[in-house]
């Protein structure tokens, strides 16, 4: 994983460098809704080490994100023909990472992906880890109505070439989609101190860096952002390098870590009139996961895992970072619970969550008592004007 700023302009040189002289083509799969520069940028720099590039573009938008979009992608591979050991170059956000790095698992049985994320989720998240995938939708007809989406139903492992993270390419997202990939920037500094492996030791201070930096992250310098991406990689490179396959038993942590927040979030985010007090809905999922770390956060702290001093200073935090911590319109509190109880990630009936343990550490349980977890979503309902 390479970060910096303006090294997309070097993509070229750096994939040669990896995958050597075999490939001569580059198939560029580029995000609809990036500046021309960008996508400019990175096919000048394919075109200059010699690559013969072929392109598609693909609408990043979840209803899109399905089997049906990554149809054409394999068609213009065959029509280029892409060979075996010719990469496909993924520029975008997770939507556009996700599905062209599908496309480069299944196309030949696998070619090689190289990811330029383009958002600052994917920079910190979507892009490490070698998850690749789209939504499956049951058709209207079994649904009564609108389609029902499955999100990330179906998908490979795939891990990437090599991942290429440009910061100045943060530059033209909006602000409430560079406010989502901070929210994933805060659940890893509330695990960075208990995961570590050899190639990256654990990250204790990542939480300060991210209270002491907000201003500068928020300004969008570069070099905080070369710093906050590379800290954040490191921690999820850490994560998956010790569970690649989410198979770690509970004890162990393992990628089930990353979920801190998550089935708080994802209860959250799927109702309809839920968001974020002042900002209209839907809830955005980088919303939606600031609020479930408040909530996880409040969780561990009402059973002694967590200080009081400890929660304030999350809280803080998500302010400071101009994140969310409470969500407006939700439903009673026992429906919430029950979408809760529905996540994919819930083994065998029992609510299985990730519980911060003290500032930087968390771990997976399955014994907490339904009212406790009923008092954390309370504290994340906003007070009706
Ligand atoms: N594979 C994984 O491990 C993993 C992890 C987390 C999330 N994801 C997936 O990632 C997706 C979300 O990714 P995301 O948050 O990056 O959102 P996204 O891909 O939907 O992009 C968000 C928006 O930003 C636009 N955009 C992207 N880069 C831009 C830029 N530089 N300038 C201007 N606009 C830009 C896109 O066109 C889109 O409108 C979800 O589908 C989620 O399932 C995957």
């Amino acid at each position: 994983v390479l970060v910096g700023a303006g090294v997309l302009s070097d993509l070229g040189r750096l994939v040669r460098e990896r995958l050597g002289s075999a490939p001569s083509r580059a198939c560029l799969v580029s995000d609809r809704g990036l500046p021309a520069p960008t996508v400019t940028a990175a096919r000048t720099a394919l075109a200059g080490a010699g690559f013969h590039v072929s392109e598609c573009t693909l609408l990043a938008e979840e209803t899109s994100k399905t089997l049906s979009a990554v149809e054409p992608v394999l068609a213009e591979l065959l029509r280029s023909r892409h060979e075996r050991t010719d990469p496909i170059i993924a520029l975008g956000g997770g939507i556009v990472g996700d599905l062209a790095g599908f496309a480069a698992a299944i196309y030949r049985r696998g070619v090689p992906v190289v990811q330029c994320p383009t958002t600052l989720l994917a920079m910190v998240d979507a892009s490490v880890g070698g998850k690749t995938g789209a939504n499956l939708a049951l058709p209207a007809h079994d649904t009564a109505g609108a389609p029902d989406l499955k999100k990330n139903m179906i998908g490979a492992f795939h891990q990437p070439a090599l991942v290429l993270a440009d910061v100045n390419t943060l530059g033209s997202l909006a602000p409430r989609e560079f406010r989502a990939g901070l929210a994933e920037c805060v659940k890893h500094a509330m695990i960075a101190a208990g995961v570590a492996r050899a190639t990256y030791p654990a990250d204790p201070d990542l939480f300060t860096f991210l209270e002491s930096a907000a201003p500068r992250i928020a300004a969008l310098d570069q070099a905080a952002l070369v710093e906050l991406v590379a800290r954040n990689v490191a921690v999820k490179a850490s994560v998956v390098a010790g569970d690649e396959r989410e198979e770690a038993p509970d004890d162990a942590g393992g990628r089930a870590l990353l979920n801190l927040g998550h089935t708080f979030a994802h209860a959250i985010e799927t109702l309809p009139g839920a968001h974020a007090p002042g900002l209209p809905a839907p809830l955005k999922h980088g919303e939606a996961v600031a609020i479930g770390l408040a909530a996880a956060a409040r969780l561990a702290c009402d059973l002694g895992s967590l200080s009081q001093p400890e929660l304030d200073r999350i809280l803080a935090l998500l302010q400071k970072l101009t994140l969310p911590a409470q969500a407006s319109g939700l439903p009673p509190t026992p429906e919430v619970l029950d979408r809760m109880r529905h996540d994919k990630k819930v083994l065998s009936g029992r609510l299985r969550l990730i519980v911060p343990d003290s500032l930087g550490r968390a771990r997976v349980r399955s014994d907490v008592p339904e009212a406790q977890v009923m008092a954390a979503i309370d504290s994340v309902r906003a007070p009706k004007p």
